[in-house]
């Protein structure tokens, strides 16, 4: 939700957490602020983006070498220069930046404020640092001992960074249920939401656990206790990262880079688990539980967004070639509905960041509940990738757009593999059409250049569109799904109201929403409900409905009738939400573009959702 650097070491840190805050504000950019220690703590705090606060830093005092940065997403409080991070403590002598919520920090604050303390912003971060001021006085501890008390009694999320006017070699950072990576150069260190300001310094990386203390000081390195005071051993591992994967390239704007990395970053998502000249899927993840996955009775798949939709084509999937029963769960809704769930059960939890709250809430819930836990996660070391019992990585390198394009694609893909690898090993399907799907799989990449190829044809549709108040999206089969992404992909991203929809509940209500000024989208290139979804057009069209049809390559029947089309190569009907998504993810971002709204950085959102 909101994104932390910070530094301490030899060099100057002001340009490295501006470098640093630029690569984590696609996490939130509502407001942003640096903390310098230059013989006093400095704080210089803008609403707006890092660019803003760069023009307001521009005439102060930005020496120092040890500091800390951060860009927010409002939780509590309007985004304004006072609710901004870093927040100081009463008395000045402190200062935080933190990601989370602390759920009890109203209880806080009225005790505080009945001991004369004074607040001046709406934010749970300032009742924190004041509280850890209050601890300090109290006890006469360090800053990192206040810290460590001050926390065993909060309730709530948290990855802070505090620095200490009175002991300025030193950094204290604490997590618990928001990420932090501690980078180790060489006398320096780096600490960050996660490891994308750290690479361009270090690989070596450790990832802090819940409920852990940093502490970072010029003599004596970095020391990891827990909250209950117990000295922990680092784990020092190798970030996997690449630098130029972290730059736009050619590209205006991630979303565009994304959207056309995806032959790639599927084909990355296959290497080493698709072998098409032995006629093979092997997913390693599912190694070792397959008998446990394989004859499970169920598998309930819990995600957010994007990913949620992802776990709906995994159903269609996993039922139609695995017969293994799927449910879908709204994390938010799974954690908190009391779900019957127990060890025979298989918990699959997808989610590109691998940090989202409520599904990490959800897998937690199941794990108290002894089921098997499988993630799928694009986030090397993410949260969710460590809590689980197995998992695989999509393997799409880096996603800077908050609008989903190549997690999507990656995650299917990989659902896909799994799907097939379980169908295999059970002999759900003929050999011959897993053979045929295999196969198939294998030659995505390429149909998936070839529907990039319509991004012209796709501009000129969106050019007609790109003052719609409304649209809806259509979709059967495996297509379902596929019509509430390219809405939400819609949605998010240019703020026009989308729906997608079953194309036959149309028919149940939303029909009432045609006239002239309705776009529809529909995808039409199923092969099972062809004549159907014919019918389904042709109801719109019959109400004065503009219909965007995604068709297959050569289908005359469809074209005919709908007012534009898109054609897609043919492939298996399974196979198909891989490549009719991509015209859906170029139409949103086209008529986006054209309506002047932030592609990467679309109003109210936030990449990582780490809070409630
Ligand atoms: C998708 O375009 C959105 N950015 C959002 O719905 C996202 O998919 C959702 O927040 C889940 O994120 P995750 O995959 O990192 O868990």
């Amino acid at each position: 939700m909101c994104g932390i650097v910070a530094y301490i070491g030899e060099k100057q840190a002001y340009p490295i957490l501006i470098k640093g805050l630029q690569r984590l504000e696609y996490r939130g950019y509502d407001s942003t602020g640096v903390a310098l220690y230059n013989n006093t703590l400095n704080v210089f705090k803008r609403k707006g983006k890092v660019k803003d606060l760069i023009d307001y830093a521009a005439k102060e005092d930005t020496q120092g070498t040890l500091g800390m940065g951060h860009t927010r997403w409002a939780t509590h409080g309007v985004p304004d220069d006072i609710n901004a991070h870093p927040h100081y403590s009463e008395d000045k002598e402190l200062a935080i930046i933190h990601n989370g919520i602390i759920e009890n920090y109203a209880l806080l604050k009225k005790a505080l404020q009945k001991d004369g303390h004074v607040f001046h912003s709406q934010t749970d971060t300032e009742v924190l640092i004041t509280f850890i001021q209050t601890i300090k006085a109290k006890t006469g501890a360090s800053i990192d001992e206040a810290v460590r008390i001050a926390l065993s009694k909060v309730v709530g999320a948290y990855a802070i960074v505090v620095m200490d006017k009175n002991d300025p070699d030193k950094l204290v950072a604490a997590r618990k249920g928001s990420p932090l990576v501690i980078g180790i150069g060489e006398d320096e260190y780096f600490l960050a939401s996660d490891a994308t300001p750290i690479v361009e310094h270090t690989k070596n990386v450790v990832y802090l656990n819940d409920e852990e203390i940093a502490i970072i000081s010029r003599e004596d390195g970095l020391t990891l206790k827990t909250i209950d005071n117990e000295v922990q051993t680092p784990y020092i591992e190798k970030l996997d990262l690449e630098i130029d994967k972290l730059e736009k390239g050619d590209y205006d704007n991630y979303m565009l880079k994304e959207i056309h990395e995806q032959p790639t970053t599927i084909a990355d998502c296959m290497r080493g688990r698709l072998k098409p000249s032995k006629g093979l899927v092997r997913v390693g993840g599912l190694r070792e539980y397959e008998g446990r996955i394989i004859n499970a009775q169920k598998i309930t798949i819990v995600a957010c967004g994007t990913s949620w939709i992802a776990g709906l084509v995994a159903e269609y999937l996993f039922e139609d070639l695995a017969r293994i029963p799927v449910e879908v769960e709204y994390a938010s809704e799974f954690r908190y509905r009391n779900p019957v769930i127990g060890e025979k059960d298989i918990v699959l939890a997808i989610s590109q960041s691998g940090e989202t709250a409520d599904t990490l809430a959800a897998l937690e819930l199941a794990k108290q509940k002894g089921a098997l836990l499988y993630g799928v996660c694009n986030v090397v070391g993410s949260s969710i990738a460590r809590i689980t019992d197995s998992g695989s990585y999509i393997h799409a390198g880096p996603e800077i757009g908050v609008a989903s394009t190549k997690a999507f694609t990656g995650q299917v893909t990989l659902l896909t593999m799994i799907a097939l690898n379980l169908a295999e090993k059970k002999g759900t399907i003929s050999k011959s059409y897993y053979l045929q799907l295999v196969n198939e799989l294998h030659n995505i990449p390429k149909k998936v250049e070839k529907v990039l190829e319509n991004n012209k044809k796709i501009k000129y549709i969106a050019d007609l569109f790109k003052d719609s108040t409304n649209a809806l999206y259509l979709g059967r089969g495996y297509n379902f799904p596929v019509a509430l992404e390219g809405a939400l992909k819609l949605k998010e991203i240019s703020y026009i109201h989308a729906e997608g929809y079953p194309a036959a509940e149309m028919k149940h209500g939303p029909i009432a929403l045609i006239d002239e000024n309705m776009p529809v989208v529909v995808i039409a290139t199923n092969k099972s409900a062809h004549d159907k979804i014919l019918s389904n057009i042709q109801e719109v069209k019959a109400r004065k409905g503009r219909v965007i049809a995604i068709v297959t390559e050569g289908d005359t029947t469809i074209s005919e009738v709908a007012d534009f089309t898109i054609e897609i190569p043919d492939t298996e009907e399974p196979l198909t939400p891989l490549l009719s998504v991509i015209p859906l993810q170029l139409l949103a971002y086209h008529i986006a573009k054209m309506r002047g709204c932030d592609v990467d950085q679309p109003r109210n959102l936030a990449k990582s959702v780490t809070v409630e």
